[in-house]
């Protein structure tokens, strides 16, 4: 249930329209199916217009910084060239890294190479060596707007094994992305991925998830990659999410390193992939913001 408020004030969003106007007919139909049984979203997780239009600008930086790096990936660089440019190009747009500080992170971007999960440290210490995929998980502050997107990228000549995962894990958020609809249901997002991975013969990470996005850097809703029923809400316009697949070509096991307690890695040590897109619900489907 919603916080009451008289039908001709202002709406609690911030559009200056009145509340009748609206979102009261969409708290009214969500106020219906969460009745029925549905989890429906808090007013916290609605992003009105001016909101939107800045997070849209953090963005900006994420796919500048993704492009920067697109250009620069090649055998022999390291990990720390990869985090040199993501620093160059975010300050030189006025932006901050999200990732540096952030719960202790000590670097401005996440680079993760075959068998690694997520969270890799950019080190001037790893190489990118010819065969390897890595993802490259960027995050950028404009403003105080937060903006999360990640890529992966081939070093020189892969496997035909390598680009596949690369390939069907790209899918895989796609056909997520695809179930994003106002009144759809966020369960079916993880659902259609898994179902992909599944066909191709891999397994989804499950506790490492999509996650809200925009006013900080993790909000709720949890976005499950597996479509777990406990974390499905109804999906309406002005919700702004990541969909963000870690897809591994074993088992869906990983260990976290016991040393730094950042790096995620599978624990059969077989590859895994990821790739991150940000995403608006809109009046009739959905609109990728970052990638
Ligand atoms: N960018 C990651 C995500 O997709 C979060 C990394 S947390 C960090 O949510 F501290 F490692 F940056
Ligand atoms: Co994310």
């Amino acid at each position: 249930m919603f916080e009451k408020i008289g039908r001709n004030l202002p709406c609690w969003c911030g559009s200056g329209k009145k509340y009748k106007n609206c979102h009261y007919p969409i708290e009214t139909r969500l106020e219906t199916m969460e009745q029925s049984g549905l989890h429906i979203p808090t007013r916290k997780m609605i992003k009105n217009a001016d909101q939107i239009a800045r997070i849209k600008e953090s963005c900006k930086v994420n796919i500048a910084c993704l492009d920067a790096v697109a250009e620069m990936i090649k055998p022999g660089i390291k990990a720390s060239e990869i985090n040199d440019v993501v620093n160059e190009v975010t300050y030189s747009m006025g932006a901050v890294p999200a990732p540096l500080h952030y719960e202790g992170y000590p670097y401005s971007v996440c680079t993760s190479i075959n068998d690694m999960v997520c969270h890799g440290f950019p080190t001037t210490h790893v190489h990118l060596h010819e065969g390897d995929i890595v993802n490259v998980d960027c995050s950028s502050i404009l403003d105080g707007y937060y903006s999360d997107s990640s890529r992966m990228f081939c070093v020189g000549e892969v496997s035909e094994e390598r680009k596949r995962l690369v390939r069907v894990t790209r899918e895989c958020m796609q056909k997520g992305i695809e179930q994003v609809k106002p009144w759809g249901r966020l369960k079916d997002v993880g659902e259609a991925i898994l179902a992909h991975a599944k066909a191709a013969g891999y397994s989804v990470v499950k506790d490492i998830g999509g996650h809200g996005c925009g006013l900080e850097f993790h909000e709720d809703p949890f976005v499950s990659h597996v479509g777990e029923m406990r974390y499905d809400i109804v999906l309406v316009p002005g919700m702004i999410f990541t969909i963000e697949p870690m897809v591994n070509a074993g088992g869906p096991e990983y260990v976290t390193d016991p040393h730094n307690g950042w790096e995620v890695s599978t624990r059969d040590g077989k590859d895994s992939a990821q790739w991150e897109n940000m995403v608006l619900v809109t009046e009739d489907g959905c609109e990728i913001l970052c990638w």
